[in-house]
């Protein structure tokens, strides 16, 4: 019998997406499609990527390509296709080209993988999953967003950084929006189980939490001609990873909220349950009254963006 294979569809063969490809490859979570529009681009990295698999031993096949025919019955498809931050620019900057951009991508994926997962990545965040899933017509459970995970990285490395420890030891979330308005939640921020109040001053807490709130913008200043990309790739890649293998992972997603946390048709950044059917559970937790307000200015943040699309 014929065992098939995972298969994970890239689309924007780009920084983040390039980035994401190899890593998909590297960790072997199925046969790998790279799809830009720019002619060439994929094919010429989706090939290098494939030179470099008897190096790493990984068995996987790696396609580039300018159309979606090879992304057919995709198990899950990162979407990374958009233009990416400038200095001086907002994410909110981005809005409509990029929801263009995304719309038109997400139609041509949900033809050729009707039962496809989808992982966005394109910013603004929220409001292009928004976009994604009125394109598609997908359930919620299938069509999430990309920001919980690299904030959280980010706000992870800043503190083990400040502590002295691995930062894979910091369990941490933040909810929200993704970046400006990202909603930090000390209280549910460990070291090893340890709170993380015991190593770090509440004043010194808070300049880390504007560190990881922008995050996305110092890397922007460095870099100068475009954004982050290392940390966004192994963001989507590991939620990826958790929906391929079924892990159960609890991460903030930018899930589409229908009653929990008291909002109703938007999407946000909550903490889930990510598993063979995507988005498999929102957990609500209990926030603090000012947990609850910053919360608040990030919906209202996120259903701007979503009014001015219509
Ligand atoms: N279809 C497919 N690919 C497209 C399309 C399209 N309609 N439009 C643009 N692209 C491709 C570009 O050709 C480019 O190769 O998307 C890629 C984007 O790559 P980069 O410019 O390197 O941007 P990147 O840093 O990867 O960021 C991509 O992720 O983090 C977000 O804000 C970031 O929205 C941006 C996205």
């Amino acid at each position: 019998m014929a065992i098939r294979k995972n298969k994970i569809s890239v689309i924007g063969a780009g920084n983040v997406g390039a980035t994401a490809a190899h890593l998909c490859a590297l960790k072997e979570l199925g046969d790998v499609v790279l799809v830009d529009i720019a002619e060439g681009i994929p094919q010429g990295k989706g090939l290098d990527m494939y030179e470099s698999t008897p190096i790493e031993r990984v068995s996987v096949n790696i396609t580039g390509t300018n159309s979606y025919d090879a992304t057919k019955d995709s198990d899950v498809v990162i979407i990374t296709a958009g233009i990416p931050r400038k200095p001086g620019m907002s994410r909110d900057d981005l809005l409509k080209t990029n929801a263009g951009i995304v719309k038109s991508v997400s139609e041509q994926v949900a033809k050729f993988s009707p039962h496809a997962i989808l992982i966005i990545v394109s910013n603004p965040l929220d409001a292009m999953c928004h976009v994604a899933k009125s394109a598609t017509g997908f359930p919620k459970e299938r069509v999430m967003g990309m920001a919980g995970v690299l904030d959280t990285a980010r706000y992870r490395s800043f503190l083990a950084m400040e502590i002295g420890c691995a930062p894979d030891d910091i369990q941490a979330l933040l909810l929200g929006g993704h970046g400006d308005t990202m909603v930090p939640l000390p209280s549910y921020t460990t070291v090893q189980g340890i709170p993380v109040t015991h190593f770090i001053s509440t004043d010194r807490l808070a300049q880390i939490v504007d560190r990881a709130k922008n995050g996305g913008i110092e890397i922007v200043n460095f870099l100068k001609t475009g954004s982050a990309y290392y940390a966004p790739a192994a963001a989507a890649v590991e939620m990826a990873e958790a929906i391929i293998k079924d892990q159960k992972k609890i991460r903030p997603v930018c899930a589409f909220l229908e009653g929990e946390f008291g909002y109703k048709g938007i999407y946000l950044g909550v903490p889930v349950i990510l598993g063979a059917k995507g988005v498999e559970k929102v957990i609500e937790i209990d926030l603090s009254a000012q947990e609850k307000e910053l919360l608040n200015k990030s919906y209202q943040a996120v259903k701007g963006l979503v009014e001015v699309l219509g």
